[in-house]
């Protein structure tokens, strides 16, 4: 009995240095005590944060060769290059809190772990390039600045990281859309329409309504967000409406209004039976997605097996 009377003793002590590091706003790094929950919290986000970048990759790789200048290209190029990169800094995060990459990849492959809702849509013009940069990536950020600010250490100083080079990407989507908006009335068409198809699905990419998250509470506890679900969106919308004026987009949003008392805008209900169909895995590229995922991975085991068999050999020598 006094063995267990110890342990439990032990194990309050524990949370007790856990939950003053969390309340003194102290990073929690990967060799600290931890509770379960939170790892396993960790372990769930940070994974699925790593699988959107690497499947954001594919939306964007689609126009890579059908890109209207070489220097469009070579922008593309860098940025796509950058979201793989942002993937291998959350693997390794994540890999801190003790699940393998195998195991990650293992969890995506069999829809045990999600990825974003948005990269679930088709890149069907180059204004969706313009969309996608502009939109989700200017989404991503709101999101990511927050992140910076997250408990787990290797989380948020990969954050601060990833920040600097997505602001690079939401300005050379930006710079899309207001070059086919001063362009030919076709390119302004373009550019609206992708605007129309983008528009609501980034605002999904904030997760359901804070009453409707069942992980939100928790993830504020332990300060893992530090911003709610609802409070991101929102901040997304009110910067980004602006911005959609200026070029001359119409927003998608019949019930879009600046609302003088809350200082913010209203907006139109999200559908989110469709977010929900998406993320269940029906939407409409999630199946092509996942195959172009799985096969490019078998065929890359050649290289992950040459690099690790190099690694071994340098341990040898
Ligand atoms: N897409 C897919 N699934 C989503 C989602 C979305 N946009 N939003 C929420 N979900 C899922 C959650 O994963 C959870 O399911 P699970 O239990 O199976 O994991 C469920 O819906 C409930 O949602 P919650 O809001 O309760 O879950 P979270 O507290 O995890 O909040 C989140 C969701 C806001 C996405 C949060 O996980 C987060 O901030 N993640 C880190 C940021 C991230 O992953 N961004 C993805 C885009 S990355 C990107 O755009 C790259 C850029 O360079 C282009």
């Amino acid at each position: 009995m006094e063995l267990l009377e110890k342990y439990d003793k032990l194990s309050e002590q524990l949370l007790k240095t856990f939950e003053g590091k969390i309340e003194r706003g102290d990073a929690i790094e990967p060799r600290d005590n931890m509770p379960d929950g939170y790892r396993k919290h960790l372990i769930r986000q940070i994974s699925q944060h790593a699988h959107s970048e690497v499947i954001g990759m594919q939306p964007e790789g689609n126009w890579i060769t059908r890109a209207p200048s070489l220097k469009a290209k070579q922008v593309l190029l860098a940025k796509i290059q950058d979201e793989g990169g942002h993937g291998l800094y959350l693997y390794s995060a994540a890999e801190t809190l003790g699940i393998t990459r195998k195991e990650m990849i293992d969890q995506l492959h069999t829809g045990k772990a999600k990825y974003s809702n948005i990269f679930n849509y088709p890149s069907l013009t180059w204004a969706d390039i313009g969309a996608i940069g502009w939109l989700v990536d200017g989404a991503a950020i709101v999101n990511q600045v927050s992140l910076q600010r997250t408990s787990y250490g290797p989380y948020s100083r990969a954050m601060v990281r990833i920040c600097k080079e997505e602001s690079f990407h939401q300005r050379q989507g930006y710079e899309i859309m207001a070059k086919m908006m001063k362009g030919t009335k076709d390119q302004q068409e373009m550019a609206q329409d992708a605007m129309n198809r983008w528009w609501w699905p980034s605002l999904m990419m904030f997760g359901p309504h804070d009453g409707e998250s069942p992980h939100t509470s928790d993830a504020v506890k332990w300060k893992i967000k530090r911003s709610s679900n609802d409070e991101l969106r929102q901040k997304f919308i009110d910067k980004t409406v602006p911005q959609a004026e200026l070029i001359g987009l119409t927003m998608p949003d019949k019930d879009l209004k600046w609302n003088e008392t809350k200082n913010c805008y209203d907006h139109g209900p999200i559908d989110w039976n469709e977010f929900y169909r998406v993320i269940n895995g029906n939407g409409p590229c999630n199946r092509q997605r996942m195959e172009h995922h799985a096969r490019v991975h078998h065929e890359g085991g050649w290289v992950r097996a040459a690099a690790e068999a190099y690694s071994k050999k340098k341990e040898n020598i």
